[in-house]
């Protein structure tokens, strides 16, 4: 399924080649100046470098071509060279007929690739923090896309279970419970069903841990020591990990689950182990490691390089392994179990000398294809208003949970003042509320490009103006009980009918631009060029509703063809809302 702009780029495309032109020149884009013409050509002005000729010339011959098309009212061309288009509106009603009869409101499909995104990065038995937000709703989000296009996608949260925080948690429990049973080498017995910590206990014992492993130099022997035993697979310390990670992924679960972020693979770094050893062999054979002070390193830089590229530590002289490692070894159960052709890594920017380093060493060991894509999607951080990563009011870092209560609090506290929610049951409310404060809080953020850093700023992204979640969700919410009021009074939507005002053919327009959006956002990873053209929508159609009485209108034809337009921008905002795993309350 091609989009309207490719389509049109064809036929425009045809016009040069008839004209004598080079082909390419015709293509087409929308038109940034929508109250001139809907779409446009500059491929004259560039024409005129080639062919040694003005671009009024080029663009007129194209004209020429061009104007006995029927799907165009008008074709003409402005100076230096412009070719605009405004297409009839007999055409547009055909689109949108077309459009409103496919089930995926004749979006267009990729050809199907499987891809595995990267993303969540939580770490065991520390609580979820906003630095994994982004993570979270980025990724989902460009999971959710992919997967719209066509892909195979599969989203893995990639667990950080394996590292030291596991032996610092192991060694302070030690500390305060020996008698466990798990700390008993000679213990050959089962272990108990029942685990010996709850999430509140693991949410102290990794800081408590942390800090003494920080002042308390044997301490932090001991606990590199258990990492160790743990990954050697030391009975009570593997049964006590089990613990640990059932108990936070039941947690995690819950977090995630409020924001809309679902994974298809609760896989974890402890799940790479198995492919270390293959690992070290493959760079063992193809030359690429050497000891350097008793430590495995692999060289990575090249001679184009700008900037110094470190060699990447493979392993310590004590045998640990380190983040890039787990990364490679990734890299190679992924291309067993899925053969994926892109690998997508949804982790905050500032990690991005480490992708480089691993993505280097993956190619050059040949741990994927030539043609595998391997591909860092970074971001940056959401700060507090003094421009500095958000923290507490005490300094601390921000919990997510602590955060999405913050939000979801003050759009309770709006909707208890609200008049449209006053007949409704405290429950009844606190869902809207859930819903609002999540949805204030992902588009706070994915309205940003997501290489920018942004400001926390709770009370803008709750209003119901201005691009956020609610002023979506207050758009759903209008549209839907617009259609409910026609129903009422008997009028249903009908067969769409050429447009006749300026609003409705911008409207239709808008909604036909959205397949070249996705495709864009998709290449660029970026989600954010997705939610201006919901706003775009959203916008759109307020003013198509302030403008037309559609419910009032006497003449049947036409009110039954606007509530149909109606509907279909009820159907593309849900449509891509969903992309968004963004929910809509019944009221607002
Ligand atoms: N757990 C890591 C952290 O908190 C993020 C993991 C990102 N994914 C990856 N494959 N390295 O920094």
């Amino acid at each position: 399924m091609s989009t309207l702009k490719n389509k049109l780029s064809a036929i425009v495309k045809e016009a040069f080649a008839a004209a004598g032109y080079d082909k390419e020149l015709g293509a087409v884009t929308f038109s940034d100046r929508p109250d001139l013409c809907q779409f446009q050509c500059n491929g004259a002005l560039t024409g005129a470098k080639i062919h040694r000729k003005s671009p009024m010339m080029i663009a007129n011959d194209v004209l020429a071509i061009l104007s006995s098309n029927e799907i165009f009212k008008s074709v003409n061309v402005a100076p230096p060279g412009f070719i605009n288009m405004i297409l009839s509106d007999e055409f547009i009603a055909q689109k949108a007929r077309e459009m409103a009869e496919s089930d995926r409101l004749a979006l267009p499909l990729m050809e199907k690739e499987t891809i595995v995104v990267d993303y969540g990065g939580p770490n065991v038995a520390k609580p979820l923090h906003v630095g994994h937000l982004r993570a979270a709703i980025i990724g989902e989000t460009l999971k959710r896309l992919a997967r719209f296009l066509g892909h195979n996608v599969i989203g893995d949260v990639h667990l950080g279970d394996w590292g030291l925080q596991m032996g610092l948690i192991i060694s302070e429990l030690e500390r305060i419970r020996p008698e466990l049973c798990y700390f008993d080498e000679s213990f050959t017995g089962k272990y108990p069903e029942e685990s010996p910590v709850t999430i509140d206990d693991l949410s102290k014992l990794y800081p408590e841990a942390s800090a003494r492993s920080k002042t308390d130099e044997e301490f932090k022997a001991r606990a590199m020591r258990a990492t160790f035993d743990l990954q050697r697979g030391r009975r009570g310390y593997v049964a006590l990990w089990k613990k640990f990670l059932e108990v936070s992924v039941a947690d995690l679960r819950r977090s995630y689950a409020r924001l809309g972020v679902e994974f298809d693979m609760w896989l974890g770094e402890s799940d790479a182990d198995p492919y270390v050893a293959p690992l070290l062999k493959i760079l063992e054979e193809k030359k690429l490691t050497y000891l350097s002070d008793s430590a495995l390193i692999a060289d990575v830089a090249e001679e184009s390089d700008d900037e110094p590229m470190p060699p990447i530590i493979i392993s310590k002289s004590d045998g640990s392994q380190l983040y890039a490692t787990t990364d490679l070894a990734t890299i190679i159960q992924r291309m067993a179990d899925f053969d994926p052709s892109e690998i997508w890594y949804v982790v905050d920017s500032r990690q991005s000398m480490h992708f480089k380093q691993v993505f280097r060493l993956a190619k050059k060991a040949e741990l994927v294809k030539e043609a595998t894509e391997l591909h860092h999607v970074g971001f940056g951080t959401m700060n507090g208003s003094d421009g500095k990563p958000y923290k507490t009011r005490e300094g601390g870092v921000m919990s997510l949970s602590v955060l999405i209560e913050t939000a979801k609090s003050a759009a309770k506290e709006r909707i208890d003042s609200s008049e449209t929610a006053k007949n409704l049951s405290e429950s009844e409310r606190d869902a809207i509320a859930e819903k609002v404060g999540i949805a204030a809080i992902k588009f706070g953020d994915l309205i940003n490009h997501r290489l920018r850093d942004y400001i926390f700023d709770l009370n803008r992204f709750l209003s119901t103006e201005g691009k956020t979640g609610p002023y979506l969700q207050y758009t759903v919410v209008r549209i839907t009980s617009l259609l409910a009021k026609a129903q009422e009074a008997g009028a249903m939507p009908g067969e769409l009918i050429a447009p006749e005002s300026d609003t409705e053919r911008e409207l239709l327009i808008k909604l036909f631009s959205v397949g070249d959006v996705l495709l864009r956002a998709f290449d660029d990873k970026a989600p954010n060029a997705v939610c201006e053209v919901m706003f775009d929508i959203a916008g759109l159609f307020n003013r198509f509703y302030f403008e037309n009485k559609i419910l009032a209108n006497e003449n049947e034809k036409q009110r039954a063809s606007w509530l149909s337009v109606v509907e279909l921008v009820r159907r593309m905002l849900l449509l891509l809302l969903d992309i968004f795993s963004t929910e809509v309350p019944d009221i607002m």
